[in-house]
């Protein structure tokens, strides 16, 4: 008896060992252990044997048993410790299953074309300005040079927070601010979000973006506003580019024009991006009315200027193939993947 007892005992200790797993060290603990396992079953055999060596050969069970348990804890916390791969318990992960995948943060279409249009700005010696979304009438209209209730205010119609509070229609009120904490000269581009009572639709948002530009300083023309935006469009558009200005009324600007480029996808021919046109809109500009100039102090017998805004949005739409606007504003990642 004492024989198969080492001998078992001997084989549970190297199979305790040897277990390559929590799964398989269970396995072992219960063939030699268990309750119904050979430890158990040699220790039934007891009553067997002579009485008087049933107490030896019971000590000789409890030794071997508290060997083999302290055998098992030592193996079980070894396997414990280990990586699940070195535990070998790869069949409990389906590598067969996709991979999580990281995000890549990207630039929102949006915000990628406006940069790209500072960028230009920014190597014509132009410096970034802000001012605030929510503005006064002052600086909202009437520092603009609109008369009040001037037909103009019409395609700004905006929200009112109170009767002398609004949310900007346009990034032209930034203008004011920045002329009036400096002395000429000026050259500003002004990114910002303006608000409009439009609906929305396929090409109308009541938030959308503007890109303003503001050049003051002696002697400058209407020559330098061509030259500044034809360096613009050949910029964003490459060097064919064309532009194009036609007459065109805004308060804060005498004369004002309307100015449009080649269109980028057909290069004037006419296609269905530029609606058979050739060219693309893509915002209004004009020299700063002496008005503007002198309700900030400055001395309009010196100082002479051009400005400029341009709609970000149908850029932006123009240049990714995106057919509705609401699809910028959306937050879709389905959308936002795909640049
Ligand atoms: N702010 C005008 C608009 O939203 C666009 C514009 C026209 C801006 C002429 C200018 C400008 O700076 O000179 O319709």
């Amino acid at each position: 008896m004492e024989e198969r007892l080492r001998e078992m005992a001997k084989q549970a200790r190297a199979a305790l060992e040897g277990a390559a797993n929590l799964d398989e060290l269970e396995r072992v603990r219960a063939r030699f252990l268990g309750r119904s396992g050979l430890l158990r079953e040699i220790q039934q055999g007891i009553r067997e044997i002579a009485e008087e060596l049933r107490p030896q050969v019971g000590r000789l069970i409890n030794e071997t048993r508290q060997e083999l348990e302290s055998v098992l804890e030592r193996r079980r916390e070894k396997l414990e410790s280990l990586g699940v791969h070195e535990r070998g318990e790869e069949s409990r992960i389906d590598v067969t299953l996709p991979g999580r995948s990281q995000y890549v943060a990207g630039r929102h279409p949006l915000l990628a074309t406006l940069d790209d249009m500072l960028e230009i700005f920014l190597g014509l010696g132009y410096t970034i300005a802000e001012g605030p979304e929510v503005e006064t009438y002052y600086y909202g209209f009437e520092a603009l040079n609109y008369p009040p209730d001037h037909p103009a205010m019409d395609e700004q119609m905006t929200f009112y927070i109170e009767d002398d509070v609004l949310l900007r229609s346009q990034t032209s009120t930034v203008q004011i601010r920045v002329m009036e904490s400096q002395e000429p000269p000026v050259r500003v581009v002004v990114p910002g979000r303006c608000f409009r009572r439009d609906t929305m639709d396929a090409t109308h948002s009541h938030t959308f973006y503007q890109l303003e530009g503001l050049c003051v300083d002696e002697g400058i023309t209407f020559a330098d506003l061509k030259g500044t935006l034809l360096a613009f469009g050949r910029g964003m558009f490459g060097e064919e580019t064309q532009v194009r200005f036609r007459p065109d009324f805004f308060p804060f600007t005498e004369p004002s024009a309307e100015f449009a480029v080649t269109c980028f996808a057909c290069a004037g021919e006419g296609c269905r991006i530029c609606k058979g046109t050739g060219w693309m809109e893509l915002g209004g500009a004009g020299m700063v009315d002496p008005n503007v100039l002198a309700g900030v102090g400055y001395d309009t017998e010196r100082y002479t200027g051009f400005a400029f805004g341009v709609g970000v949005e149908r850029f932006a739409m123009n240049r990714y193939g995106i057919p509705d606007m609401r699809l910028l504003y959306s937050g879709d990642m389905r959308l936002l993947r795909q640049f």
